[in-house]
């Protein structure tokens, strides 16, 4: 009953799309546990590129069962826009399962974001504005609407006025917003109830059921490990957890079930919105990597922060996820710098810090002390084993791998599928 989780080790847009993608033909069905349509992951087939935000990246192997978790928020019109556009380039997605109890981002949480987040003005977050954060709020907060209330008016009628009682106070009195019609919420969330009758399934049963027939089972987290609400830099994070955990909660599956956990680890460091990032840089280094790594948002088209690989992240990330494997992605945005600095430990007020700081404060202060490896300019896109690397490039690899505390099983070197050096087998 082979599970395994793939979760983002550092900020986000690691490369999980394409590394999900490329075990989606041997694996039985891909969940998304937490997370909503914030997420942005790239996969790219042959010289097609998709770019999926709700749907698990699963969606494009024939033979996989796409699931969207408890631990999901859905937005219904991005799930349905993003259906369509996808049978429109010819891909069946009939076989997707979205849990009952999984959230939906109503209309007015995606409000609450937008005018939150102009309210905190200079103190912003800097969030993808889908929403995410209110409904998340909802949730813990007992006033969330759930896929299953759409199949219940009477019950659905009450939630949503009884959340709108209090929304409306905070849009018109605090933000200076107009009020929103309950009946206007009821008739968009109703519209969207027959569309998705079809998919909305006992998610838990069928994946427990799926891992006791012996069936493998790939769970696809959403943003990473620093954005994590409990595990991340905290407040500059999103609302749910992409940490490991977050996998059994989002999806309703046991700690004991799941026997592998692979971190997403770009070879640099990027990083989108508000938010402490001690290895950025805002030179021209920084330039080149967002230039050569395309490094810009698929969901907000914002660029992307850049900076240095960060040693001291990866191994927080292999410690608070139990880590058994790194897949190491974009070595090949590397190419071409004769000198790679690599980020070992920090400098906090004076002294030498190995591993995170739990203080925010220290978090803040924090200075990386880099160490300098020789880099390459050999095109590595083609590299199919370890060994067709160049050296400079194995020594970066074998470096990493040392400093970040788990094996590194897989290699990115360029964004298709094909484009990977296997190292050890995920499965
Ligand atoms: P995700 O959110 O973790 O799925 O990552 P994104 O899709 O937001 O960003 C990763 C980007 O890097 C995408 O454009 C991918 O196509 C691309 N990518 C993934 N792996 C590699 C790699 O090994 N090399 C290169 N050059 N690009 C990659
Ligand atoms: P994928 O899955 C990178 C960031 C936002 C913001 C913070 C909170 O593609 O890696 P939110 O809208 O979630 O409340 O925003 O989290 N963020 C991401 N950054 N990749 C993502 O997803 C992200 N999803 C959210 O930029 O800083
Ligand atoms: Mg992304």
């Amino acid at each position: 009953m082979p599970a395994l989780v793939l979760l983002g080790a550092q900020w986000g847009d690691e490369g999980k799309g394409k590394a999900t993608d490329l075990l989606g033909g041997s694996v039985d069905y891909v969940v998304r546990y937490q997370g909503g349509n914030n997420a942005g992951h790239t996969v790219v087939v042959g010289d097609q590129k998709y770019a999926l935000h709700l749907l698990p990246s699963g969606i494009l192997s024939p033979d996989c069962v796409p699931v969207i978790g408890n631990g999901v928020v859905v937005d219904p019109s991005v799930l349905l826009f993003e259906l369509s556009g996808l049978n429109d380039r010819g891909v069946d997605t009939s076989k997707l399962l979205i849990s009952g109890n999984a959230h939906i981002i109503t209309p007015y949480n995606v409000t609450t974001d937008k005018v939150t987040e102009r309210f905190l003005g200079k103190r912003k977050i800097g969030t993808t504005g889908r929403g995410i954060g209110p409904t998340y709020a909802d949730k813990i907060n007992r006033t969330g609407i759930r896929v299953q209330d759409l199949y219940d008016e009477s019950i659905l009628r009450q939630k949503v006025e009884a959340a709108l009682d209090i929304k409306n106070q905070m849009l018109t009195k605090l933000y200076n917003r107009r009020a929103i019609a309950a009946d206007q919420v009821l008739e968009e969330l109703l519209g969207y109830a027959d569309k998705l009758r079809p998919y909305v399934a006992d998610t838990v049963l069928v994946l427990n059921e799926a891992l006791d027939a012996g069936k493998v089972v790939l769970f696809e987290g959403g943003q990473g490990t620093l954005l994590d609400i409990d595990h991340g830099t905290y407040p500059f994070v999103t609302s749910s957890n992409p940490t490991a955990g977050g996998a059994c909660t989002g999806a309703g599956v046991g700690p004991t079930k799941i026997n592998r956990v692979i971190g997403i680890l770009k070879a640099y460091t990027t990083r989108v919105g508000a938010g402490p990032f001690p290895t950025e840089l805002l030179d021209e280094d920084g330039e080149a990597l967002r230039r050569i790594g395309g490094e810009r948002g698929v969901t907000t088209g914002r660029d992307r922060r850049c900076g240095w690989f960060d040693a001291v992240i990866a191994r927080y990330a292999t410690r608070v996820n139990g880590l058994t494997d790194f897949f190491l992605t974009k070595l090949d945005v590397l190419t071409g710098w004769e000198q790679i600095p690599v980020c070992v430990a920090y400098e906090i007020d004076g002294k030498r810090v190995e591993e995170l700081p739990y203080s925010q404060t220290d978090f803040h202060h924090a200075k990386p002390i880099y160490e300098t490896l020789p880099g390459w300019s050999e095109d590595i896109s083609a590299a199919k084993s370890f060994a067709d690397l160049p050296k400079n490039a194995q020594a970066y690899v074998k470096a990493l791998e040392e400093m970040s505390g788990a094996p590194i099983s897989a290699i990115g070197v360029g964004p298709g599928r094909d484009e990977t050096v296997q190292i050890n087998s995920f499965l």
